[in-house]
């Protein structure tokens, strides 16, 4: 009796395993390939046509150093160049919470939505913790749609220019994923 559950479970296990390969073959008939490249990303925190939104914040951000507690949306565009006016090539949209009580610790969730050229209409997806001080962040890339189906890897951002002022900051991303 024994024997034969066990026989069952094994033959169960066989059939469910076969399924597994015969799905993950099809997914990656393509070989995976490393693609790296850099956008800039062009982020009006004030002024008039502001990309980004502050939403909420706790009682307590105010008193905070670090802004804890403080979420806000973004849609920004990314462009090809430092420059606003250089060639735009899809936009950011995320969320920002300001995470940490002791440093400015953002975690962010955003989606990188290419328009143009062959990577029209996929995206990539960054979810991570992005550590303000610091001058080259690191954050995971968790997935993509499109030609990024399947994507992982990694950015590193840094802050290219920052104009208080205009309340303008130009930050750049150089991605580095894997897909198929
Ligand atoms: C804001 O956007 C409008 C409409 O696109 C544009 O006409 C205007 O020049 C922009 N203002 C600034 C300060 O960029
Ligand atoms: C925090 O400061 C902002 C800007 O000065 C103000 O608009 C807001 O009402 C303040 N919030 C709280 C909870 O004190
Ligand atoms: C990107 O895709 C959209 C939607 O299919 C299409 O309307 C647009 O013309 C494409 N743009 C480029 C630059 O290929």
């Amino acid at each position: 009796m024994a024997l034969t559950v066990t026989k069952l479970f094994l033959f169960s296990l066989l059939v469910s395993s076969a399924v597994l390969t015969a799905k993950s073959e099809l997914l990656t008939s393509k070989p995976e390939k490393l693609t790296r490249f850099r956008v800039y990303v062009q982020d009006k925190i004030a002024g008039s046509n502001a990309t980004v939104a502050m939403v909420a914040q706790a009682a307590t951000t105010n008193q905070s150093a670090a802004s804890f507690g403080l979420v806000t949306v973004f849609d920004d565009p990314l462009t090809v160049g430092p420059e606003r006016s250089s060639k735009n090539v899809g936009m950011v949209q995320g969320m920002t919470a300001f995470a940490s009580q002791s440093e400015v610790a953002l975690s962010m969730s955003m989606n990188f939505v290419f328009t143009k050229g062959k990577y029209n209409r996929s995206s990539l997806t960054v979810v991570g913790r992005n550590v303000l001080s610091l001058k080259v962040r690191e954050m995971p890339i968790v997935g993509g749609t499109g030609l990024f189906r399947l994507a992982w890897g990694y950015v590193e951002t840094s802050t290219y220019s920052l104009d208080l002022k205009n309340g303008v900051a130009v930050l750049v991303y150089d991605f580095s994923v894997y897909h198929y």
